[in-house]
């Protein structure tokens, strides 16, 4: 962690639950606004992001702010890589005005771990392509403990875009480190059978009503059109298939979770009516996301 954060892979179950503990202390107290601290004056990160996002940039903006950091963000599209500069010069660039910190979102699988090798500045990966996600796994983990369960023991449904989702990957890393019975459900073409290899006790099923009965979570994914070179699944027939409805949450336990890391897509992957229900955490995950980040910077920042 020292050296930043590229993958839940690596991390041991200790360093995660510390992250988990400490993100319980930074969530804000009923009707409150996240707590303003001053663990981290004079540090100064950086958003890099190469690709769209609403959650987790501003999500790793405020989280550096209320720790009394400076935060920067800088988008692809308003960088000079739109002049042609290569990533190794940007960052080398970035790295000249001595952050403490680079914050990364990349659609190249790998490209945090090479930039944190080439410049020696702590890289916190904010998703790389169809590699990890971390922060979305811990704070999806940190959700599910909010509700009250341990995750041992836990069956996690987890339905869509299976092939090209890093937030499955990095949840797969992290439950399977604490004992959940993780299911991946979705169609054939974005369903590969090597994720059931991934770790112990990974199931795989193209039946949605098999993945989520007795399911205490159930975790969907967009379908990311925008990494598919081909339609993997008819468009309009995904919804009857593979979309998740009222009557499919009826066979999940009675205090079923459902989660979606967003941005979500109403009628495509979630219908309206379970999207905006009692059991949806779907905002409780945005707001956690703020709570892990700030304990993510502290452990790589403060070190
Ligand atoms: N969950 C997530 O990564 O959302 P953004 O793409 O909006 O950051």
């Amino acid at each position: 962690m020292a050296q930043g954060l590229l993958g839940i892979e690596s991390l041991l179950r200790e360093e995660i639950q510390e992250i988990l503990d400490r993100a319980r202390d930074f969530q804000p107290r009923e009707g409150q606004s996240f707590r303003k601290y001053d663990l981290l004056r004079d540090r100064m990160v950086v958003n890099l992001f190469f690709e769209a996002s609403t959650r987790t940039r501003t999500s790793f903006e405020i989280a550096a702010k209320r720790l009394g950091a400076d935060a920067v963000s800088i988008t692809a599209q308003a960088s000079s890589v739109s002049k042609g500069e290569s990533l190794v010069d940007t960052l080398n660039t970035l790295g000249a005005m001595r952050p403490d910190a680079i914050i990364m979102r990349h659609a190249a699988s790998g490209a945090p771990h090479f930039l944190q090798r080439h410049l020696g500045i702590p890289i916190i990966n904010a998703g790389d392509g169809t590699h990890e996600h971390p922060t979305q796994a811990l704070l999806d983990a940190r959700t599910i403990l909010d509700r009250g369960a341990k995750l041992e023991g836990l069956r996690v449904a987890i339905i869509g875009d299976i092939a090209h989702s890093r937030v499955a990957r990095s949840n797969i890393f992290l439950l399977s480190k604490f004992g959940v019975q993780v299911v991946l459900c979705g169609p054939a073409s974005l369903l590969p059978r090597e994720m059931g290899q991934m770790a112990p006790g990974v199931e795989l099923t193209c039946d949605m009503e098999t993945a989520i009965r007795a399911a205490d979570v159930i975790m969907m994914l967009r379908v990311q059109l925008e990494r598919q070179h081909s339609a993997a699944f008819p468009a309009g027939e995904y919804f009857q298939f593979f979309g998740l409805r009222p009557e499919h949450v009826e066979l999940a336990k009675p205090d079923v979770v459902v989660m979606h890391p967003g941005p979500i897509n109403r009628g495509r992957e979630i219908s309206s009516e379970v999207a905006d229900s009692q059991r949806s955490a779907i905002l409780n995950q945005v707001e956690n996301g703020v709570a892990v980040r700030m304990a993510v910077l502290e452990r790589v920042l403060a070190a």
